[in-house]
């Protein structure tokens, strides 16, 4: 029978035959530890001299590390692993003898072990972080489709732009000037009039100078848009979904967490409602805090948003940023003008900004002004200009970085290592 190491829990006590890679081995003079993947997951086979016969034990001892195989044995449980079982190798074919691995359970550097991404992939814990990140985007469809969204898919190839035009990628359109998207708010914005709630997922492009362990110049987005929802509404959508999100993962991903050490007790914490704090308050804080120079009406850096996360074990909300330092398109407080009806959420422990949104603006005269201010021109926003025109209404939405989200939950230092292959200021390769 053959299987996947996901699904021997099915088959104990029964003889089966598992396609697998060889990640790593320990042998005496008569037992061998084989440590087996198949991409499903990690198993440990133990091959014995007196059951496999001296050649084939031989054999076995002399496998080279990433060989695959086709491994048989009967399937036992293992107390002593956390997954919970091993097999008791019976008979196995070799597909093909790996030549010297170049990534070896040794310590490697980072630039090496970026250069190797491709094979760098299969290991524990870039396996783990690749299906935390699944588990995530499963739990991101699951929540919206749970909640009457629409999934809408935004392009990539633009004309405008939704979040200034310093970071645009730039590319020719037959004739014409196109951009990679930066975001899919613009378009998000038009379907939600059409379809009321609606959430993109898409890859979005920056062609940001950063060399940070937060910054990735392509990276994913989740962008949900909502009708007749004002921006306190979308403040509770946004932590109801980090919530589910993380109860999910936890859920779902036991062995990846602890594959990645990651304190569990932190994130069980994570459930909505999250704290919120104004953008004054938060100028205040970081002044007691001691970071005398930073005035009001400046942006925040990841140091400041550091600083204000350590006062929190939840994500929290910055909330009602000066216009001045946002985006054209976000509604002024009616109270207070100079302030827009924002908010970005910042992750515990050092993760930064993981979502930015707002409620956006409906009035077709103040974007008429906004257009004015920023110099919208010609065919690219004139569409998004008539969304105003046409029975405009109250709305919101927000985006969530996945990498972001992806490192914080698996608790992994650098975005590079939640994508499968970023792209780096530095890095075009593999
Ligand atoms: O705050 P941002 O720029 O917001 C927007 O693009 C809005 N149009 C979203 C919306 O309202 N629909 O980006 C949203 C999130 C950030 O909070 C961050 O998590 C992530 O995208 N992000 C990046 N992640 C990795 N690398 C980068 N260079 C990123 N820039 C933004
Ligand atoms: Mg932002």
């Amino acid at each position: 029978m053959k299987t996947t190491i996901a699904e021997v829990s099915k088959f104990v006590g029964e003889e089966v035959t598992i396609g697998a890679w060889l990640q790593n081995k320990r042998s005496s003079g008569k037992i061998a530890f084989l440590q087996l993947r198949d991409g499903t997951g990690f198993m440990q086979g133990v091959a014995v001299k007196a059951e496999l016969g001296d050649d084939k034990f031989q054999q076995a001892k002399g496998l080279t590390q990433e060989s695959s195989l086709y491994v048989t044995g009967v399937i036992v449980e293992d107390s002593r692993s956390s997954f919970g079982y091993e097999m008791q190798v019976s008979n196995f074919e070799i597909i093909q003898e790996a030549k010297d691995y170049p990534i070896t359970p040794k310590e490697h550097g980072t630039e090496f072990l970026m250069d190797h991404r491709h094979l760098w992939l299969r290991s524990r814990k870039q396996h783990a972080v690749m299906k935390i990140r699944n588990e995530i985007i499963r739990a991101t469809y699951e929540f919206f489709n749970q909640n009457g969204y629409v999934k809408v898919d935004a392009p990539i190839l633009t004309g405008s732009s939704a979040e200034g035009t310093t970071e645009l990628f730039h590319t020719k359109y037959f004739d014409e000037d196109a951009y990679l998207s930066q975001s899919g708010q613009l378009y998000m914005e038009a379907a939600a009039m059409a379809l009321g709630k609606v959430f993109s997922f898409g890859p979005t492009f920056r062609a940001e100078k950063s060399k940070t362990r937060r910054h990735l110049i392509e990276f994913w987005m989740i962008e949900p848009e909502m009708a007749f929802m004002d921006h306190n509404d979308s403040l509770e959508v946004q932590e109801q979904y980090v919530s589910h999100v993380v109860q999910s993962v936890l859920e779902n991903c036991k062995l990846d967490l602890e594959a990645l050490d990651r304190d569990t007790s932190v994130l069980e914490k994570i459930k909505a409602p999250f704290p919120r704090i104004s953008y004054d308050d938060a100028v205040q804080l970081l002044k007691e805090k001691g970071f005398n120079d930073i005035e009001w009406g400046e942006d925040f850096g990841a140091p400041h948003e550091t600083a204000i996360a350590e006062s929190y074990d939840k994500p929290v909300f910055i909330t009602n940023y000066p216009a001045e330092i946002k985006a054209f398109y976000m509604k002024p407080d009616p109270e207070r003008p100079e302030v827009v009806l924002c908010a970005d959420l910042i992750a515990p422990e050092g993760y930064g900004e993981i979502i930015g949104g707002s409620q956006r603006i409906d009035d077709l005269e103040l974007m008429r002004q906004r257009y004015e201010e920023h110099d919208l021109t010609g065919e690219a926003y004139k569409w998004y200009l008539q969304l105003r025109e046409y029975g405009t209404v109250p709305h919101s939405g927000f985006g969530l970085g996945l990498e972001r989200t992806v490192a914080w939950i698996s608790g992994v230092e650098h975005v590079r290592e939640t994508i499968p292959f970023p792209r780096l200021l530095n890095r075009l390769y593999p």
